[in-house]
């Protein structure tokens, strides 16, 4: 079983990362991911997007960090993965599943579904520019409008050269809207040979195996579950699942907030913290309570108060 921490641009940036992964049950992170247009990026770049590149490559509770590219141009996807990987990212993951409209009009992303042979192009350029023993791996959707091109899409990569790729379980037509369609994964599992890693609406123990029973393999990556629960990662792996107490939570979210209070403005600090409340109260009904108090709040100190 690998459980693998999911890139969610502007949710899971380095602050949440730690957090997260510091409860444990976690084997790897992806980064957000660094567009690339055309040029190679300076060191900063990375470093902005992947702070854990100045850490060994990993959070501080030790979950190593993978950086995750996005673009369509293989040779710049390739010289920037160099450097990604010179700079000590834990192997490079390439997004092929971004649904961003503005993303997609630069022909990256879930855009790309539509054409297995760009995804060939892209991922054996990367794969040959890093050295053999660095982990190239893709994260797709199950398609673009729909799944036509799902199983040459998963070949593509596979052929190219990819060590895994990670699906999430929903064509980009389908956005982020319930049900994830975990069965569509048992038939990339049965095309492929290089490990899957089933993606999309694992919330719970429960949900963990009903993904593993429907899907065919036992890798997961795990979002938006573990931001609302973020214990969710152990729970899998010891099999136990016993609902995270509030108590828990709750010096988790003072943490947080002493974190941001060091590097971001207090407006954006007071958007992150709501962010975050936002997701917890979906899953814990004294985050609802914490969210009444703070959701028009903008003054800091009170903020700190209800905290
Ligand atoms: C706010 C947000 C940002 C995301 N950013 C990225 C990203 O940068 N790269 C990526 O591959 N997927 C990104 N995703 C997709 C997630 O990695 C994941 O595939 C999706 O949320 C489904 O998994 P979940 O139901 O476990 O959250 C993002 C999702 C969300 C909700």
């Amino acid at each position: 079983m690998r459980l693998i921490l999911a890139p969610m641009e502007g949710l899971a940036d380095v602050h949440m990362r730690r957090l997260i992964t510091a409860q444990g049950g976690f084997d790897w992170s992806v980064s957000e991911f660094v567009r690339v247009v055309d040029q190679l990026y300076p060191a900063r770049v990375f470093y902005n997007m992947c702070p854990e590149l100045r850490n060994g490559g990993r959070t501080d509770s030790g979950t190593p960090v993978r950086v995750q590219l996005l673009g369509s141009e293989p040779e710049a996807m390739a010289a920037n993965a160099v450097r990604a990987v010179a700079l000590g990212s834990f192997g490079i993951d390439i997004n092929f599943g971004c649904p961003s409209r503005t993303v997609n009009r630069r022909k990256g992303g879930a855009v790309m579904l539509q054409e297995p042979e760009s995804l060939y192009r892209v991922v054996s350029a990367v794969r040959a520019a890093v050295p053999a023993e660095v982990v190239v791996s893709a994260k797709m959707r199950l398609g673009f409008d729909d799944t036509s091109l799902m199983l040459d899409n998963a070949a593509a990569i596979e052929t190219a050269g990819a060590t895994e790729l990670t699906v999430h379980a929903r064509t980009r037509r389908q956005g982020y809207a319930p049900p994830a369609h975990w069965h569509e994964l048992a038939r990339i599992r049965e095309h492929i040979r290089i490990p899957l890693i089933a993606n999309g609406d694992i919330c719970s123990v429960d949900d963990y195996h009903r993904c593993v029973a429907a899907a065919g393999t036992i890798d997961v990556m795990l979002g938006r579950g573990a931001v609302r629960m973020p214990s969710l990662a152990r729970q899998i792996r010891d099999n136990t699942p016993v609902e995270a107490p509030w108590a828990s939570i709750e010096p988790l979210l003072h943490d947080f907030w002493c974190q941001l209070s060091a590097v971001l403005s207090p407006r954006d600090r007071i958007g992150r913290l709501r962010q975050w409340v936002n997701y917890l109260r979906q899953r814990h009904p004294e985050a609802e309570v914490l969210w009444q108090q703070i959701r028009q709040e903008t003054d800091v100190q009170k903020l700190e108060g209800v905290l």
